[in-house]
């Protein structure tokens, strides 16, 4: 079978780039920075994010592309005969359970911006329940969060059934500079109100003793979980990358931008709940219990509030495209079946487990596995367990199983590449032994 792969440079970018920005940073990142204390965990999270996330994002690329071949056989393939080939089963797995999920909250994301058309939360419109009743009562109930998740998946899936370059990178180069408009105009929105100062302080002074173990593996996981690193989809897009573009460059592009998306995010948020004196740790309620109220109390809220839902739409989705393609990849390749045969196959399995999902909320909120609801256990295995174990095989992997020259090779297309072969050294010593022991160290400090 003939495999498909990016068009050009820009195509790559706004495909890894919007695999990387999603609900993850525009959702996840704020909640976290502010159940962490701020600009700590920011700092924190900067240097998880270069010293151990990039790395890890160049690991993968590289024995994507090297391998050329799905995120299932990428193992079997550079390493035949060896049990390495098990790792392939996780990175198969990982992303059919956070598309899952994801594709619930993407849902919820679909039901706030139809709320935010309908000027739910113009200014004057707060409801006399409050937003929390609002969304608690949204989401416990049966049918309409099942819809919503139904639809967003739809939409997940037929942009995969379209393809690797006319689906997944045409969307993202329509999308990814869309994203970015909305969020610098609520942005500008957010710190101009009177009185953001103090979000901002908040968000950029750190207090340093405010660091420990929990929040480094917070950081971490973080960083995992919004970079798409240790779960499948890097090794996927990797393969779909061509032997000229430079791997160093990509990842060093995606990275950054998906950093300054999370930045840009909390700016959006975190002052305007200073402003309104609510609570930062407000936890995974913070955009759709905390930010309709926001809008309602907020000069053009109802306007920012449609950009606001239409942007996390926007992130979502190609975030959860980039989830979904994994599956797809690997039907293809090793089943062999159509891409649109593939594509209704992990729909209807990533749809049952999001109904699950979706469901603990109301109720199945009393079936709990490990003492979490089904929603909570699946979020937990793969930002804590999965992701960390596969982002360690990994950098194992890259590090102490292939050959370093066949490493380099890659990684300076031949040695074509003067810049990346001059950074080669620093690059494979992160790889090599920094990211396997901070790993270890991280997740165990945590863990006792
Ligand atoms: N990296 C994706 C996100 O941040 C999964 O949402």
């Amino acid at each position: 079978m003939q495999r498909e792969n990016f068009g050009n440079r820009f195509g790559v970018l706004v495909a890894m780039a919007g695999s990387a920005i999603g609900l993850g940073n525009l959702w996840r990142f704020p909640y976290m920075v502010g159940e962490y204390g701020g600009a700590a965990f920011i700092f924190v999270y900067i240097i998880c994010f270069f010293l151990l996330c990039l790395p890890i994002l160049i690991a993968e690329i590289t024995i994507g592309r090297r391998s050329q071949t799905n995120a299932f056989r990428v193992f079997h393939k550079l390493a035949p005969g060896s049990r390495w080939n098990l790792v392939g089963i996780l990175m198969v797995a990982t992303p059919i359970i956070v598309v899952s999920y994801y594709s619930v909250i993407g849902g919820w994301s679909v039901e706030y911006f139809v709320k935010a058309c309908s000027l739910d939360f113009s200014p004057g419109a707060g409801p006399e329940a409050g937003f929390g009743d609002i969304f608690g009562s949204f989401i416990s109930s049966v049918w309409a969060p099942v819809l919503y998740h139904t639809f967003y998946l739809l939409v997940t899936a037929a942009v995969v059934a379209v393809g690797v370059k006319s689906g997944i990178e045409r969307f993202g180069k329509i999308m990814m500079p869309l994203l970015f408009v909305i969020m610098i105009v609520i942005a500008v929105r957010s710190a101009t109100l009177p009185g953001a100062g103090d979000g901002l302080e908040w968000l950029f002074r750190p207090d340093f003793s405010k660091i420990d173990a929990s929040v480094c593996a917070a950081a971490l996981g973080q960083g995992f979980f919004s970079l798409s690193v240790g779960f499948g989809i890097m090794l996927t897009y990797g393969s779909y990358i061509s032997k000229k573009e430079n791997i160093a460059v990509s990842s060093a592009y995606t990275a950054v931008s998906d950093l300054v998306f999370a930045l840009i995010a909390s700016c959006a948020i975190m002052p305007a709940v200073f402003v309104f004196g609510l609570d930062p740790s407000e936890g995974p309620g913070l955009v759709f219990e905390t930010l309709p109220f926001i809008f309602s109390n907020m000069p053009l809220g109802g306007l920012v509030s449609i950009l606001f839902f239409l942007a996390l739409i926007v992130a979502a989705l190609t975030s959860s495209i980039s989830l979904f393609e994994v599956g797809v990849a690997y039907l293809m390749e090793e089943k062999h079946v159509s891409r649109k045969k593939a594509c209704v196959i992990i729909f209807v399995l990533t749809w049952a487990l999001g109904v699950l999902c979706s469901l603990s909320f109301g109720p199945l909120s009393d079936l709990k596995l490990f003492g979490n609801t089904l929603f909570d256990f699946f979020d937990k295995l793969s930002a804590n367990y999965l992701m960390p174990s596969g982002a360690f095989l990994i950098v194992l992997f890259v590090g102490w199983r292939m050959k370093k020259s066949d490493v380099r090779e890659e990684f300076t297309n031949r040695e074509t590449l003067s810049g990346n072969a001059r950074i080669f050294p620093v690059v494979y010593f992160l790889i090599k032994y920094m990211a396997p022991v901070a790993i270890v160290v991280i997740f165990l400090t945590n863990l006792l």
